[in-house]
C-alpha cells in the first residue's frame, strides 16, 4: 500500500526540485532526519534531497529557480548546500557506500534509492519520499521505518555489525536518538553496540563530543547514559564518568552510587535549564569523588576536597573531549569548585558574611549556583527534601537582600593597587597584595561597608601597621570621577 505525505511537503522547493527532475527525467527524494521529524512533527531546519543522478547539477538548477540563492559546493563529498531563508538544503547523488567523515575515500559509487537507504543508520532516518511526478509524496520505506517509529523502535537497516563498521559513530547516534525521542534500541541492535563498542576509538573527539552535547541537552539525559554505560561506550569515550559507578560497604556503612546521583541530578537540572554548560556543570559536580573517597570508622565516607579536585579536572576533560577552552570550562570550573556552598550555608545559621562571600566568588554565576544546588538534592526522603529546599530557598532570600546592602555580586576593589603604591609611595610588592586583600576581607566579613572613605581608612591603618609610610596629601581619597577603579 502506498502512503502519501505529498499535503505535507509544504515548502515550495519540494515542487522546484519535481520540477527541475521531472523536466530531466531522474528521480529525487527528500530522505533522513528531515523526513522523520516530519512525521513525528519536531522541528526540522535541514532538507536532505537525495537524487539518483548528480547532486551538485541539481542543486545548480534548484538555486536558478529560487533567485538569489548561493549554493556551497563540497566537490570531495559531491554535495552541495542552498541556504534559502532559515533552511539549510543538501544536494546529495545516491550512494551505493555510506560515506563517513573518517573515510579515506572521497569518491563514493553512484547507487540506486535503495543502495542508498539501506546504508543509512536507523531505519526511521532511511525513510524517503518521492519528488518525481508520478508519485510525488509516496513514502518509500522498505526497512518499516514508519512502524519502528510507531513503536519507538532504533533500528538499523542491515546487520548492525555491518551498519556499525561503516561509521562506528552510528553507536552513539543510536544511544542519542533513543533518549531524544525516548525510543527503546532493538535488542540485535543494542547486543552489536556492547560487541563493537571498541571500535568507537576511531572516530573523532569532536563527533562523538558532538553526540554526547545532545544527549547531555535531551529533555531526560539519564537515559542516554544509561545506554552509554550498559553497551560498554561511557567506559572509552568518558572513564571518569564510568568511574562514578558502584556502592561500597564498610562496617556496615554504604555511600550512594555516584553515577546514579550524577544522573539523576543531570535529569532534575534539565528541568529548569537548556544551558549546556549548567548541565556539563551539572555532570562534572561529583567528578573527583572516587579519587577523594576514604573510609573514616568515625564518620564513615567522606569525600573531602571533592568539589576542588573536580574544578582541577574540568581542563583535562574539556581538552579531551575537544570541548571549548574558553570562559564556558571556566564556568564549568567555578560551579564544580562551589557547589558544596550553598549546602554549608543552608545547613548553618546564615551568617550576612557567608553569603557575602558566596556572592563575592560566584558573582553573576550565582543563580545558576544556586539552580545546581536545588537540583543536587536526590534523597528520596520527601521531608528531609523539603527542609533543604526550604532552607535554600532563605539562602536565596539573603542573597538579595545582602546584595541589595552590599552589591559585593560583582564587586571591584574600591582601592586600586596603583593607589596604595602612590599613596605610600612604593613599588609593585606583596604588601600591596596584603592590603588590598585587608580591605576586601573587611568589606566581605562586614567590618567595614563598601564604601571608598571607609576603605581609605583601612588602608592608612593597615599600611602603618607594616611599618609603611603615609606621603603627605593622601590622607583623603581622591573623588573617584578622576581615578579609575579598575585594577
Ligand atoms: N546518516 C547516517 N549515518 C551517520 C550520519 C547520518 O546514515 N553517521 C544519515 C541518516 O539517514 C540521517 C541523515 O544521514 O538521517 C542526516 O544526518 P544528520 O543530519 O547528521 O542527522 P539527522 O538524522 O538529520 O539528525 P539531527 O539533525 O538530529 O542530527
Amino acid at each position: 500500500m502506498s502512503f502519501s505525505l505529498s499535503k505535507e511537503l509544504k515548502h515550495p522547493v519540494f515542487e522546484i526540485v519535481s520540477e527541475v527532475t521531472s523536466s530531466e527525467n531522474i528521480d529525487a527524494y527528500v530522505i533522513g532526519g528531515f523526513v522523520r521529524d516530519m512525521i513525528m512533527h519536531r522541528p526540522s531546519k535541514d532538507i536532505d534531497i537525495m537524487v539518483v543522478g548528480n547532486g551538485i547539477d541539481l542543486a545548480g538548477k534548484v538555486a536558478e529557480r529560487l533567485k538569489s540563492t548561493r549554493v556551497q559546493v563540497f566537490k570531495n563529498f559531491g554535495t552541495a548546500m542552498i541556504r534559502y531563508n532559515d533552511l539549510d538544503i543538501e544536494f546529495v547523488g545516491a550512494r551505493r557506500e555510506s560515506y563517513t567523515p573518517e573515510s579515506r575515500k572521497p569518491d563514493v559509487e553512484t547507487g540506486t534509492l535503495e543502495d542508498d537507504q539501506k546504508r543509512r543508520d536507523f531505519t526511521i532516518n532511511a525513510l524517503a519520499i518521492s519528488l518525481s511526478k508520478s508519485n510525488y509524496g509516496e513514502l518509500i520505506d522498505p526497512f518499516n521505518g514508519l512502524q519502528d517509529m510507531e513503536n519507538g523502535i532504533i533500528r538499523t537497516p542491515l546487520d548492525p555489525d555491518i551498519t556499525f563498521s561503516d561509521d562506528p559513530l552510528r553507536m552513539m547516534r543510536a544511544i542519542r536518538f533513543a533518549t531524544q525521542l525516548k525510543f527503546h534500541i532493538d535488542g540485535c541492535t543494542m547486543d552489536s553496540i556492547i560487541r563493537n563498542c571498541d571500535r568507537i576509538g576511531i572516530v573523532s573527539a569532536e563527533r562523538i563530543t558532538d553526540e554526547l552535547n545532545k544527549i547531555i541537552l535531551s529533555p531526560k539525559p539519564s537515559i542516554g547514559f544509561k545506554l552509554l554505560e550498559e553497551s560498554g561506550l561511557l567506559k572509552i569515550i568518558f572513564p571518569e564518568m564510568h568511574a562514578l559507578r558502584g556502592i561500597e560497604e564498610r562496617k556496615g556503612i554504604r555511600h550512594k552510587d555516584n553515577f546514579l546521583h550524577t544522573i539523576k541530578v543531570l535529569d532534575n537540572i534539565s528541568q529548569h535549564t537548556n544551558d549546556l554548560w549548567l548541565r556539563w556543570a551539572t555532570v562534572l559536580h561529583d567528578i573527583a569523588k572516587p579519587s577523594t573517597k576514604r573510609f573514616d570508622p568515625e564518620s564513615g565516607w567522606t569525600f573531602h576536597g571533592h568539589n576542588h579536585f573536580g574544578a582541577r579536572m574540568v581542563t583535562p576533560i574539556f581538552r579531551r573531549l575537544k570541548l571549548p577552552m574558553n570562559e564556558k570550562m571556566k564556568f564549568v570550573e567555578k560551579m564544580v569548585n562551589l557547589h558544596m556552598r550553598p549546602i554549608v550555608l543552608s545547613q548553618e545559621i546564615v551568617s550576612d558574611s557567608a553569603v557575602r562571600r558566596l556572592l563575592f566568588e560566584a558573582g553573576d554565576d550565582i543563580d545558576d549556583l544556586m539552580t545546581l544546588c536545588e537540583a543536587d538534592i536526590t534523597s528520596g526522603i520527601r521531608d528531609k527534601v523539603e527542609r533543604y529546599l526550604n532552607n535554600f530557598k532563605l539562602v536565596r532570600q539573603k542573597l538579595i537582600e545582602i546584595e541589595e546592602k552590599d552589591r559585593v555580586r560583582n564587586w571591584q576593589p574600591p582601592i586600586s593597587g596603583e593607589e596604595i603604591m602612590e599613596a605610600f609611595g612604593i613599588q609593585p610588592s606583596r604588601p600591596v597584595g596584603d592590603i588590598k586583600n585587608a580591605i576586601k576581607d573587611a568589606i566581605l566579613d562586614g567590618v567595614i561597608h563598601n564604601d571608598r572613605q571607609e576603605a581609605w581608612t583601612l588602608m592608612i591603618d593597615t599600611g602603618k601597621s607594616i611599618g609603611l609610610q603615609l606621603l603627605p596629601g593622601f590622607e583623603k581619597p581622591t573623588p573617584l570621577e578622576t581615578k579609575s577603579n579598575e585594577d
